[in-house]
């Protein structure tokens, strides 16, 4: 089973990048997490014209994964413009896209206190509207300044479960669409 990881900050040190790092040490045998490094060459969205590569190469490496799993910073309190215009491009053709019924989770770090619950609210949202089945549960990291060790996992025990279980409820969603005949 594959899975992949799509994180919306460009950041180099990226504590969200860090995050689906410490997701992807969580899985289960037999499951593997690509992370997605191509995000930062997606053009504004623009319904003229064909989609440009970085589309086509996005809405495939969606298509491939059996779910997807995105972490989220949280910009003025909402989803940051890059991820919101990747999902854009990726919503489309509508409604038989790349994401329709693809399992879905979100999770975000942010250095304020509240771990990005709004972006991932709004994520939640957005994703849901696009027609991706999206697991219901968050994981906000808050305070991410400090929340990583140096080795890149998380300081807190309570959160690296939280994050393993939602890591695993993705999983689980992902075997019923690959075990569903076609
Ligand atoms: C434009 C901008 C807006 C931000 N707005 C918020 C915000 O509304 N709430 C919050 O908790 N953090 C906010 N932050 C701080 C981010 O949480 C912080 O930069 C975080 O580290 C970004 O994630 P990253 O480490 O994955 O790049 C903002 C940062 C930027 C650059």
């Amino acid at each position: 089973m594959r899975l992949l990881g799509l994180s919306g900050s460009l950041r180099v040190g990226s504590h969200n990048r860090k995050l689906l790092e410490v997701a992807a040490s969580t899985l289960p045998d037999g499951v593997v997490m690509d992370v997605y490094s191509g995000l930062g060459d997606i053009p504004p969205y623009l319904e003229d014209g064909d989609a440009p590569e970085p589309v086509l190469a996005l809405r495939e490496a969606i298509g491939a994964a059996d779910a997807v799993l995105i972490a989220t910073p949280e910009y003025n309190g909402s989803i940051p413009g890059v991820l919101k215009n990747a999902l854009d491009w990726a919503s489309r053709p509508f409604p038989n896209n790349a994401l329709r019924a693809k399992p879905v989770a979100v999770i975000g770090a942010s250095t304020g206190v509240f771990g990005a619950v709004w972006a991932q609210a709004e994520l939640r949202k957005v994703l849901g509207l696009i027609g991706a089945d999206v697991i219901d549960t968050e994981l906000p990291v808050a305070l991410a300044d400090d929340a990583f060790t140096e080795d890149g996992s998380l300081a807190d025990p309570g959160l690296t479960e939280a994050l393993a279980d939602l890591v695993g409820q993705l999983v689980r969603a992902a075997g019923e669409v690959v075990g569903t005949p076609r």
